[in-house]
């Protein structure tokens, strides 16, 4: 049965943990999808895990419309959301409008993924809500704003964490149906998570969020790095490489085909 936004919610008033991993291909979504994950999300990630850049920056919406629908056609029951790309929602509520519209009926997935929880990305979450656009929120790490940032932990200070805590609940309030916390204290977490009536999705976020995320390359041991929250369950580097090289071997040792 396809994963509904009913589900997800239901989840959470459940205490039944979420799972969502990125994909940024038809092959990966097909298998995330057979494994039964509850959410794939076609993270702006993919601009440095398949398309070789240093951050999330350069994706554009034509390349986030290109790879969403090519997961999209390899999954038939998981919730899949897009990230809206940098610079592709922030200029204007009618910009995001066009940008979340567009993804939506050319890509075929569910829903959307923003960044931010200050006042302009509240009202387009809201706007986005009311035309039926499920929206999911970003909050603490927020990799588009990676040259503020950096990519180190958030919400250290008590008015850091104070401001990430508040637009977690203001995301929820506008209308988001779940909101991922990146890289911020595990106490933190667990706070926002016992405050918000939708699910928190954590990455390096502890251990009581209602659902994880990865980065499918890092799990998959094929990202060239990682952060340190990070889990690896193969080495999928190595085999491929070890794999390629029998292949030449074979090949030149004339014993393949
Ligand atoms: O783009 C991405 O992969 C993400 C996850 C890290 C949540 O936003």
């Amino acid at each position: 049965m396809a994963i509904t936004l009913q589900h997800l919610i239901k989840a959470k008033q459940q205490g039944r943990p979420l799972t969502v991993l990125t994909a940024w291909d038809y092959a990966i979504g097909q298998l995330l999808d057979i494994a039964g994950v509850d959410i794939i999300l076609v993270g702006d990630s993919l601009a440095m895990v398949a398309l070789g850049h240093d951050t999330t920056l350069p994706l554009t919406l034509e390349q986030m419309l290109h790879h969403g629908a090519a997961v999209k056609r390899g999954v038939k029951r998981a919730f899949v959301v897009c990230d809206l790309p940098f610079l592709s929602y922030q200029e204007s509520i009618s910009q995001a409008i066009h940008t979340a519209g567009r993804i939506l009926k050319e890509t075929g997935v569910q829903g959307v993924k923003l960044e931010g929880g200050h006042p302009t990305a509240l009202e387009t979450v809201a706007q986005l809500t009311a035309i039926g656009i499920p929206v999911m929120g970003h909050v603490g790490l927020t990799p588009q704003s990676v040259h503020r940032l950096g990519y180190r932990q958030q919400g250290q200070t008590e008015t850091d964490a104070e401001r990430i805590s508040s637009e977690a609940i203001a995301l929820s309030e506008a209308g988001a149906f779940a909101v991922v916390l990146e890289h911020i204290p595990s106490d933190l977490a667990k706070a926002i998570t016992s405050q918000l009536p939708i699910p928190t999705i954590g990455i390096g976020a502890g251990s009581h969020c209602d659902g994880q995320v990865l980065v499918t390359a890092d799990l998959l041991g094929l990202s060239e790095k990682q952060p340190p929250f990070a889990k690896s369950y193969l080495n999928l580097r190595e085999l491929i490489t070890e794999a390629v090289k029998e292949f030449s071997r074979e090949v030149r040792d004339q014993k393949f085909p």
